[in-house]
């Protein structure tokens, strides 16, 4: 079922025609972060939904992932593990390459982020080819944890990844599309 706020939260993405290049429609989630209403009910339809899964940990995706993720984690008095863009992050990494909507990256973690069998929210602000998602969960599981779910505010459902991230067996909770 829809989250109760998920209109609400909907009406304050933009959606930026062709940028960063011809033929991509970017939802920006800027005015949503920038009023507080909204930004606040997006935090707590998230906190809400998690706050009884024994969740141990969340980790969010940099960089859009790190805005919500954190809050989240502190709402639900967990901590936050940053899985970053590759060359970040200074201590013993895992890394995975990954495919996007306009390129390709990679993203690494800390090899000390979480132990084996840590229950963990991933956190990212939408989901398009899933490539990312799906990158930071092979991290997450490389070290052992399991991932409860992955969330995010905006499903791409016409680019594939929320039907690629079920398909490796990933719970996927999103609010809009
Ligand atoms: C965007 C978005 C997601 C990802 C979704 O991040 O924030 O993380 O793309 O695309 P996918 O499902 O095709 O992988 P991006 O890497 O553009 O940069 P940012 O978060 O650092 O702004
Ligand atoms: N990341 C990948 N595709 C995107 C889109 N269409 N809007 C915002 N972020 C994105
Ligand atoms: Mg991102």
């Amino acid at each position: 079922p829809k989250p109760l706020y998920a209109d609400y939260i909907q009406q304050r993405i933009r959606t930026v025609p062709d940028w960063p290049q011809p033929g991509v429609q970017f939802r920006d989630i800027t005015p949503l972060l920038q009023d507080p209403k909204t930004f606040r009910l997006l935090v707590d339809t998230f906190v809400h939904r998690y706050m009884d899964m024994q969740i141990d940990l969340v980790a969010g995706v940099d960089a859009r992932g790190f805005i919500l993720g954190s809050v989240v984690a502190y709402e639900l008095n967990l901590g936050f593990v940053p899985i970053r863009k590759k060359g970040k992050l200074p201590y013993l990494t895992e890394a995975e390459e990954y495919e996007l909507e306009y390129g390709s990256a990679t993203v690494e973690i800390h090899a000390d982020a979480c132990k084996p069998g840590d229950r963990v929210l991933l956190v990212d602000d939408l989901v398009a080819t899933g490539g990312t998602m799906i990158a930071a969960a092979r991290l997450l599981q490389r070290l052992g944890a399991t991932v409860v779910e992955a969330a995010a505010i905006v499903d791409l459902p016409e680019l594939g990844g929320s039907r690629l991230i079920a398909g490796q067996g990933i719970e996927l909770y999103t609010i809009c599309d």
